[in-house]
């Protein structure tokens, strides 16, 4: 008798153990319902029931994928694990970015190397077409040794982004002194793992390794608190949650968010097109002036 209350409790135990871990996997989202494998035909795989996807290059191909929707303002995490051991010449693009000849953009790059020496994690930010905003950084830690989360949190206001939660770059909206800001085209995700081993490593100087291919990066965790763009010309928030929404819509660095930027700024960044006088002999972009650390 008592066996078999106890084991009745266990049932139910296990049962809601069970509905409280579907419901955390439905709200981080899921590969098969958000993305489209776009190239690389089998090179690309979406794997553990939509929880996991992989995407491959070898001699012949790289891959991509690409979301389902389109967003317009929201906070976008992904969780990517990059190509390890020599990864010299791959580079992994993670970005948002709307359609056309004067698109809007917002990237992550990962720029392989041999093994044991940095990535470069290159950023940029494309508005109404026109780029040539990139920084570059180095990581505090090995991105190849276990998922790390990289978000972009994109509202009326400024464009941050974010890794492991940490701000590494703010781009803000200073449409009032002419810069124009991305804030009207909806942007989809795109992810794609290529070759680029004439100019990724060393400035092109190390070539892919051929003989370590296939190389593998790893997706899991998407999480999106964003408007999703709809024919109607409307935009449909995905959180009902308000804690959620506001997580993004007047998302801004904190004091503590400020020093962090100008720690990573400091200590890790190794390019920012705000401090290349050469590349601007008439004077620095605009924006510049406006954000010295941000
Ligand atoms: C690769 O390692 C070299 C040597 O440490 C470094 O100069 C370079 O910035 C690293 N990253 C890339 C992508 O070239």
């Amino acid at each position: 008798m008592s066996t078999t209350t106890f084991s009745s409790l266990q049932v139910s135990l296990l049962l809601s153990l069970f509905i409280l871990t579907s419901l955390v996997a439905v709200s981080a989202g899921n590969f098969y319902q958000d993305f489209d494998i776009t190239w690389g035909d089998n090179r690309a795989k979406i794997l553990n029931g939509g929880n996991l996807l992989t995407l491959s290059l070898d001699k012949i191909s790289g891959s991509g994928f690409q979301s389902k929707n389109e967003y317009l303002f929201g906070r976008i995490d992904m969780q990517i694990k990059l190509v390890a051991g020599n990864s010299a010449g791959t580079v992994t693009a993670y970005y948002l970015s709307s359609q056309g000849p004067t698109h809007d953009e917002i990237d992550f790059e990962f720029l392989g190397n041999v093994s044991g020496d940095p990535y470069i994690l290159h950023t940029n930010v494309f508005s109404q077409g026109k780029g040539n905003r990139e920084q570059q950084f180095y990581l505090w830690f090995d991105p190849t040794m276990a998922f790390h989360t990289y978000s972009i949190v994109w509202n009326t206001q400024r464009i941050m982004f974010l890794v492991d939660n940490i701000p590494i770059r703010v781009f803000n909206n200073l449409e009032s002194i002419g810069i124009p800001f991305p804030k009207s085209q909806p942007m989809r995700i795109y992810s794609s793992l290529w070759n680029a081993d004439d100019w990724a490593t060393r400035g092109g100087l190390v070539k892919t390794d051929w003989t370590k291919a296939p190389f593998t990066a790893s997706y899991r965790n998407f999480k999106a608190n964003a408007c999703v763009w709809s024919s109607e010309s409307s935009c449909v928030s995905l959180s009902t949650n308000s804690l959620q929404t506001s997580e993004w819509q007047n998302r801004a660095p904190n004091a503590a968010e400020r020093n962090r930027i100008r720690w990573v700024q400091q200590k890790y960044m190794i390019y920012n097109y705000c401090n290349d006088f050469k590349r601007f002999p008439q004077g620095l972009p605009a924006e510049c002036k406006r954000s010295r650390f941000l």
